[in-house]
């Protein structure tokens, strides 16, 4: 039988993403912030009892890395109690979370990428928030899968691709940081591999046993990996060589022509920001792989298709 799911943070970059894939899985009750607000746990068990799920899927989060040191009582509310109610809830009712997390619940002193089985130690508010929603929901019982992924970016929304296309219409020169280490993810990427990841666990006669077998914490990212600087430069590169018609790009960069000639490598000393951030942080998806077969292509890969996004040509 198709799962009834419900899905938060529907006009988030995955949640979007989401939004438009999950209906493959199942029927979905899609909900924003004013359907229900996640820093008030009542509304969210009265979501929960009132849907009756067989799975919550939960895209949202306070995301604002900087702005959540000034603001952790929020930062908490959403990332880590919001979580910690859906777990409770989602073992009341039977039903399964799929919960999503964040490479910055490391460090970044590690200089080889991160395994699920490696100490998280979060340097940042946004961080030991997220750690802490993870760490409820592996702590209530109910039937799970935390995706650890990074470096997010889609062609909506608030993010790093959609940032530097609007720069570029802007600024001859762009100083970004180049050590700082991660893998770019696009987000309609990180949607399918939860899909894919989720049939062949629902499709299965013996769904139940499948669930406790899978259940766990996972990493899920672009393969590969990349500096802010190399990540900026390949967005130009892209930029150039589209035919730049797609919607989104139009949106990006408001119609104007991209005027950077030069991007400079600076240190993140250069950059100051209100977080700190994991100088290394690479998640290893080998688990991924051995437990359901998947496999995110290459970052640069991803970037590339994210660029054929509603271009008229390629639709
Ligand atoms: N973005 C990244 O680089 C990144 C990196 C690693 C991991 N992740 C994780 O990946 C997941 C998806 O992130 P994303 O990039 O898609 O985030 P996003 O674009 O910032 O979307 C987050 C969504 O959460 C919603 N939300 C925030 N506060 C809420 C509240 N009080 N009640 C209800 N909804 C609320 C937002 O609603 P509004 O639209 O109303 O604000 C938004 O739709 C999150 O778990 C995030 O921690 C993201």
């Amino acid at each position: 039988m198709k799962p009834k799911i419900l899905l938060t943070g529907k006009n988030g970059q995955l949640g979007d993403d989401l939004q438009q894939i999950l209906p493959r899985l199942g029927e979905v009750i899609a909900t924003d912030r004013a359907q229900c607000d996640l820093s008030r746990p009542a509304d969210i068990r009265n979501l929960i009892r009132e849907v009756h799920p067989d799975l919550i899927v939960n895209a949202a989060a306070y995301t604002a890395v900087d702005q959540a040191e000034g603001d952790e009582a929020l930062a908490r509310a959403i990332n880590s109690e919001a979580p910690a109610v859906m777990a409770e809830e989602a073992k009341k009712i039977g039903a399964a979370l799929v919960h999503y997390s964040t490479d910055y619940v490391f460090d970044g002193a590690k200089n080889s990428p991160y395994a699920e089985h490696d100490l998280p130690n979060p340097i940042s508010v946004y961080g030991r928030t997220k750690l802490a929603g993870e760490q409820a929901v592996r702590d209530s019982g109910a039937y799970h899968l935390i995706f650890r992924t990074e470096w997010v970016y889609s062609t909506r929304g608030k993010n790093f691709l959609l940032t530097i296309l609007r720069l570029a219409t802007q600024r001859e020169e762009l100083r970004i940081v180049r050590d700082q280490v991660g893998a770019p993810t696009w987000s309609r990427e990180i949607a399918g591999a939860t899909v894919k990841a989720l049939l062949q666990i629902c499709d299965r006669k013996d769904e139940t046993a499948a669930w406790s077998e899978r259940s766990g914490t996972y990493h899920m990212t672009a393969a590969g990996e990349a500096t802010w600087y190399e990540f900026t430069q390949a967005i130009l590169q892209e930029a150039a060589q589209s035919s730049n018609s797609a919607a989104w790009f139009q949106a990006a960069t408001n119609g104007k022509d991209l005027l950077t000639r030069r991007v400079v490598p600076i240190t993140t000393a250069e950059y100051p920001a209100p977080a700190r951030r994991p100088a290394y942080s690479v998640l290893l998806n080998s688990k991924l792989d051995r437990v359901f077969g998947i496999q995110l292509p290459d970052w640069r890969e991803q970037l590339h298709k994210a660029f054929l996004v509603n271009r008229p040509d390629t639709l």
